[in-house]
């Protein structure tokens, strides 16, 4: 069955905002980016929201001109994994970058978070930009190693999360077997950049592993993404730009043989919602104020909330548009978002009322990734 899946929405939690002046707003805690009951808040609320996912964004270099968030900020999985004690059915999405971490440690890392959540872990494989290549000791590499040590490093996590196969802990006390050593795969990847033996010691979780995302927007970009990852983040400021995207990236997932179907496209907007257009514009002045030397541009989902589900709607139904990416531009967005926008897109059918699983993998409606080496 070919059926269009209906509209999946995930919250970007960025801290103090993804802008230079969200901080100051008298509502939002100036250390919000390193303060987990703030964290903790802004997850039930999203899950409150049925959001599909809280999602993590990162950054791998940093300077005093950076946005405020980036300069003192938790590490993701870190803080995925004290707030998956306090959700149930939300997704949980780290960004690690592949031109700086370890596969194996990043297969570990993701796999313990999706054992601990339950299965809702999910994991942004990004490149980052080359900056970072001096914070983790690489300067012997440059830009154009970074896609191919991509492809490498998902071959190797990918690869270790299928060291056992579903059934492989017996665990049984009477008959003292602990395990079946034939349902134990070592990989032995040899590449140009890692060198892995493998077996990863932990076992495979409820929705198989973690659920890969990327983002990017090259050739070599989509040459991965259509073999590794089940949803990709694009730019959501031009709706015939997401278009295009959209359907090359779909293209080159139908040529590896797998279901465009299947693959979310993920757009990242920074809506500013009000009950009408002029409450909405209030709040843009009010941002605007509190630093009046940066402009902030006007978001492409902006005004009441009728005309900014019709704006998603619009995505979401031309192509656009699988699942919204939204990250607060306002300390109120997501308030804002989910008490006003949300219940009319439940009117209309395209969101969920409630959460249909509690795995992400569940809620995204992916299908569950049978283990290599099972028959
Ligand atoms: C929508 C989108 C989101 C991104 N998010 C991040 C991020 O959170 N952290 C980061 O370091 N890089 C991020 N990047 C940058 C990419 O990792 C990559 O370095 C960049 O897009 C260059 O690759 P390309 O030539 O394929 O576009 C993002 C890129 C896009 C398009």
């Amino acid at each position: 069955m070919n059926e269009k899946k209906q509209l999946k929405i995930g919250g970007i939690i960025d801290g103090v905002g993804w802008n230079y002046m969200g901080w100051r707003h008298p509502d939002m805690p100036a250390n919000a980016s390193e303060n987990i009951d703030y964290y903790v808040q802004k997850a039930k609320r999203l899950e409150e929201g049925k959001f599909d996912m809280i999602f993590l964004a990162d950054v791998s270099h940093i300077g005093p001109m950076m946005i405020p968030h980036y300069l003192s900020m938790f590490e993701g999985v870190s803080i995925l994994s004290a707030l998956s004690m306090v959700t149930h059915s939300i997704g949980l999405t780290a960004t690690i970058a592949t031109s700086y971490a370890d596969p194996f440690t990043v297969a570990r890392q993701m796999a313990s978070l999706d054992k601990i959540s339950n299965g809702r872990a999910g994991w942004n494989a990004i490149t980052s930009n080359p900056g970072g290549l001096a914070n983790y000791s690489r300067t012997h590499l440059s830009k154009a190693d970074l896609y191919p040590m991509k492809e490498e490093f998902i071959e190797i996590v990918e690869g270790l999360w299928d060291s056992y196969e579903d059934d492989a802990f017996i665990r049984d006390k009477k008959r003292g077997v602990f395990f079946d050593p034939q349902k134990m795969h070592a990989l032995n990847y040899r590449g140009n950049y890692f060198s892995v033996d493998g077996p990863l010691n932990i076992s495979r979780s409820r929705q198989g592993r973690p659920v890969i995302f990327q983002a990017g927007t090259s050739s070599d970009f989509m040459n991965i993404a259509s073999k590794h990852a089940e949803g990709a983040l694009v730019n959501g400021e031009d709706i015939e730009y997401a278009k295009a995207f959209s359907q090359e990236l779909k293209r080159r997932v139908k040529l590896e043989g797998r279901s465009p179907n299947d693959f979310l496209i993920m757009p990242t907007q920074n809506p500013i919602v009000g009950r009408t257009e002029k409450e909405a514009e209030e709040k843009f002045q009010e941002l605007q104020s509190l630093m009046p030397i940066y402009r902030i541009p006007k978001p492409t989902f902006f005004g009441s909330a009728e005309k900014v589900a019709d704006q998603i709607q619009h995505w979401y139904e031309a192509g656009a548009m699988d699942l919204l990416l939204i990250r607060q531009e306002h300390p109120s967005g997501f308030d804002d978002f989910i008490d006003l926008v949300v219940p009319i897109l439940q009117e209309r059918g395209i969101f969920r009322k409630e959460y249909e699983s509690n795995t992400l993998r569940g809620n995204l409606g992916l299908p569950y990734p049978k283990n290599r080496y099972s028959i």
